[in-house]
């Protein structure tokens, strides 16, 4: 299954596999780092934006958002909810705009699908030129180094008289740039259980790599951990974490 597939057979349960995340947190984390970091501006692009949850509260700051998702059902999934927003269909590896922005985001360590490390760099050079001068890019990743090959995360809920169960998992072999997504949902319906399973190719790659590849193009990086309740600079630690970057003057 290629990895548009994946998204386009889930499309549906998508939102539902997301509906623990604090997604308001998120937006309220990123416009605060856009006013402190950035020159302000209300030009906002939400890349691999999936269903759209990120846009809604950048629309209702203020802003002007444009959600970029390489998967149309999900955009279609995405405009249905009626928000003022506008929506374009590419590839993060190589996608322009014919206006620059002051803040673009990529969360839910989405910027990893560019895939290989070289699409990775090309997504990060398109970032760099779609943005204005003084402009922000955040976004999550984690370090490969740090990659639990644990259970991951999993919750499960109710849906009508069906229980679904979503599991999430990264593994990493420890060597090589491919990290897998393990993805696995499984809807109950009385005796009847129907199963989905996928893997899904994402970039393995560590901390200081980025930021020297971010650094490499002309921006200014700064490092967070990634904790949506405070800013709080990166200890060195963790593995997750939450990169400000700033396109400078
Ligand atoms: C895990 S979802 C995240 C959606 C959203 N950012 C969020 O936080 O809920 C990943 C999204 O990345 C999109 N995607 C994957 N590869 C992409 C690419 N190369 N260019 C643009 N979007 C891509 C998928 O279609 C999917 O909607």
């Amino acid at each position: 299954m290629t990895d548009e597939v994946l998204y386009t057979d889930l499309t549906k349960y998508y939102e539902l596999m997301c509906s623990g995340i604090n997604y308001q947190e998120q937006c309220e984390y990123a416009q605060r780092l856009h006013q402190l970091f950035g020159i302000g501006g209300d030009e906002y692009l939400d890349l691999a934006c999936g269903h759209g949850p990120h846009l809604k509260y950048f629309a209702k700051y203020g802003y002007r958002a444009t959600g970029l998702d390489a998967n149309q059902q999900m955009l279609d999934r995405a405009a249905e909810s009626g928000i003022d927003v506008e929506f374009s269909c590419q590839d993060m590896s190589c996608f322009s705009f014919d206006r620059p922005f002051n803040l673009i985001t990529c969360f839910l360590y989405s910027i990893l699908y560019a895939y290989p490390q070289r699409q990775f760099e090309n997504t990060l050079k398109s970032v760099y030129q779609a943005l204005k001068p003084g402009g922000v890019f955040c976004f999550d990743a984690v370090d490969k180094n740090q990659v639990a090959n644990d259970e991951g995360f999993s919750h499960q809920l109710q849906d009508g008289d069906d229980k679904l169960l979503f599991q999430s998992r990264w593994q990493y072999s420890g060597s090589g740039e491919r990290l897998d997504l393990h993805i696995d949902i499984a809807r109950e319906a009385g005796e009847e259980i129907n199963r989905w399973q996928d893997k899904h190719s994402m970039l393995a790659i560590d901390i200081p790599t980025i930021k020297h590849l971010l650094e490499a193009l002309g921006f200014e990086v700064h490092i967070m951990e990634r904790d949506f309740s405070k800013i709080v600079e990166w200890q060195g630690e963790n593995g997750n974490v939450f990169f400000v970057c700033v396109k400078t003057l």
